[in-house]
């Protein structure tokens, strides 16, 4: 079976990193299969990276060289980014697509009031009291995808169903068999 790319863009608590793991979990068997997180990225790959345009690009290039790698050998990756910017993530999909590997870029939308409401970090608050620079969405741009292969309304639809739309665009991209 042929690797690939599933990007998962989105503002920060729209659920990338949820879905991201339960697509994981569920492929692990049927696939190779791999997730890489923002958070841990940024972590260990991208340590001392901050949030400017610049650096949120070179944070999105070394996960997608990083994953361009992992699809040579078969591996399908899937990436949890926020990865605001649209012609950065145009720029992915065409190195992807160079270097043969499919990209599936998957908006994982849910709207601003939704996440802040739901505020999983805290971080919400903290960007809209100032505390934190160059947030996405509060103080720093969110570019929605103009046309993603899927957009997936984590406010309004379950877990489940977003799960889903996402694996039969999979199975139509011949990434999983049905
Ligand atoms: S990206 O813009 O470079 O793609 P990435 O997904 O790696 O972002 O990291 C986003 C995570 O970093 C958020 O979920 C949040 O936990 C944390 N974070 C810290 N500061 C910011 C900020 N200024 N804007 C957005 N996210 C931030």
């Amino acid at each position: 079976m042929p690797g690939g790319i599933v990007w998962l863009t989105g503002l920060s608590g729209a659920g990338k990193s949820t879905l991201s793991a339960a697509l994981a979990a569920r492929l692990a068997p049927l696939r190779p299969i791999e997730a890489l997180d923002g958070d841990d990225v940024r972590t260990f790959l991208s340590a001392g990276l901050g949030y400017s345009r610049a650096d949120r690009d070179t944070n999105v290039h070394r996960i997608a060289y990083v994953a361009r790698l992992l699809a040579r050998h078969g591996v399908l990756v899937l990436v949890a980014a926020i990865s605001p910017y649209a012609d950065t993530r145009q720029r992915l999909r065409e190195l992807s697509t160079a270097a043969g590997h499919p990209f599936l870029e998957v908006f994982v939308h849910a709207p601003l009031a939704t996440v802040i409401e739901r505020d999983v970090k805290g971080l919400y608050r903290r960007a809209q009291a100032g505390e934190i620079p160059s947030f996405t969405g509060i103080s720093d741009p969110y570019e929605p995808p103009p046309s993603p292969d899927v957009e997936v309304r984590t406010d309004r639809e379950s877990l489940a169903d977003c799960e889903a739309r996402i694996l039969a665009a999979l199975t139509a991209r011949g990434l999983i068999s049905a």
